[in-house]
């Protein structure tokens, strides 16, 4: 493959794409206390799209407020959010980009906001176990929010599958102990996902909308054998229809160097399924993309290097890379502050360079 094939476009379904590069999830901090879009958050994603990225993933929206993982989290479901939602799509559509909206329960993670009320498959000392009308409840709100997000104009939905939020923990035995028909094999601890995507009707299924998931492609218990299981699940995943897998792992945030981290992973997965795969995980320069998509990738996915840089695709185009060390700053600086990268703050990149004295 010619090292230009980053920038050709790439078709799934009736979506075109104008290239290669998405920007995976990212989760800006950017909603009010109660869940509302704010107007800096509908800059970032003007911004992303008037840079020429192809497909922009949004942040991590909770579907169920009561299950979000943190008090800036975007609640999709909020009444106020559906005229900026069908704003945010419009200004990334008139840059000729598409968007995808991807949705969650926090899983264990929402325990950090509502302690023992976080639901997960199974009890642990900080949350509690679904129920199976909780479970019936969950897999309603994941369908009634895909209609919706179809409705305000996205270019399909990413189910988040990844990192441990509530639908992972599904998957992943080491979270998932259920000893009903939620639980025990790869079929039953998949059964939550299958009947959200068998439930989706003809307005969503359609051939300008995609239905895409995100997966990890490695465990916190370390398994071995987790990589076989996953894929098993996107084989599953195929049979149900999903339009793409972006593959993900659940440590990336300790990977420094092997990059991509999941290279290897991915093109396992790649000979077992037909779908597109798209890739995310170290990604820092345009070799690296090339190399990735000359093995077999079909889009390549970043979130820190669209922190770093100011326009990181112009840096791309221009052969030069990215200044993200991958030192994960930015996730505690945008919790706690505004969002940016530690090199863009001289206090920032003060408390940074003691810390790794
Ligand atoms: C600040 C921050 C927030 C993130 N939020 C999300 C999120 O909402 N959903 C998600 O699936 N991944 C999220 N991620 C993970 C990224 O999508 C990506 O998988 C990870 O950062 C590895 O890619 P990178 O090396 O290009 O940063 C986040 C990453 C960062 C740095």
């Amino acid at each position: 493959m010619k090292s230009s094939s980053v920038w050709k476009k790439f078709r799934i379904k009736d979506v075109e794409l104008k290239n290669r590069i998405v920007r995976s999830a990212t989760n800006e901090h950017l909603g009010t206390r109660n869940g509302i879009i704010t107007d800096s958050f509908i800059d970032v994603y003007k911004n992303l799209a008037n840079s020429g990225v192809s497909l922009i993933i949004t942040s991590n929206m909770a579907i169920d407020k009561s299950q979000r993982s943190d008090l800036a989290q975007i609640c999709i479901n909020e009444p106020e959010n559906i005229e900026k939602l069908k704003l945010l799509t419009k200004e990334v559509h008139k840059a000729s980009s598409k968007i995808i909206c991807q949705i969650s329960y926090g899983g264990h993670h929402a325990s950090k906001i509502v302690a023992k009320s976080a639901m997960t498959p199974s009890t642990t000392e900080e949350t509690t176990e679904m129920t199976l009308d909780d479970i019936n409840n969950c897999i309603n709100n994941y369908i009634k929010t895909i209609k919706l997000i179809k409705k305000v104009g996205f270019d399909g939905v990413e189910l988040h599958l990844a990192h441990g939020y509530l639908l992972s923990e599904f998957l992943d035995p080491f979270y998932n102990k259920r000893t009903d028909k939620y639980g025990g094999t790869t079929e039953n601890r998949y059964r939550i996902v299958h009947q959200i995507l068998s439930k989706l009707n003809n307005f969503v299924l359609d051939s300008h909308f995609l239905i895409i998931a995100k997966i990890d492609s490695t465990s916190k218990s370390g398994d071995s054998l987790f990589l076989e299981e996953q894929i098993n699940i996107c084989k599953l995943l195929e049979k149900d229809g999903i339009d793409a897998i972006e593959v993900s792992g659940c440590d990336f945030k300790k990977y420094k160097k092997d990059i991509p981290y999941f290279l290897n992973n991915a093109l396992k997965i790649k000979e077992e399924v037909s779908v597109p795969i798209i890739l995310v995980g170290g990604f820092r320069n345009i070799t690296q993309i090339n190399n990735a998509i000359s093995k077999g990738i079909d889009l390549i996915a970043m979130s820190r290097p669209f922190i770093a840089d100011k326009n990181f695709m112009e840096k791309l185009k221009k052969n030069q890379a990215s200044r993200c060390t991958s030192c994960n700053s930015c996730f505690y600086i945008y919790k706690t502050r505004f969002k940016h990268c530690i090199f863009d703050n001289e206090i920032d990149l003060q408390l940074y360079e003691n810390f790794h004295k």
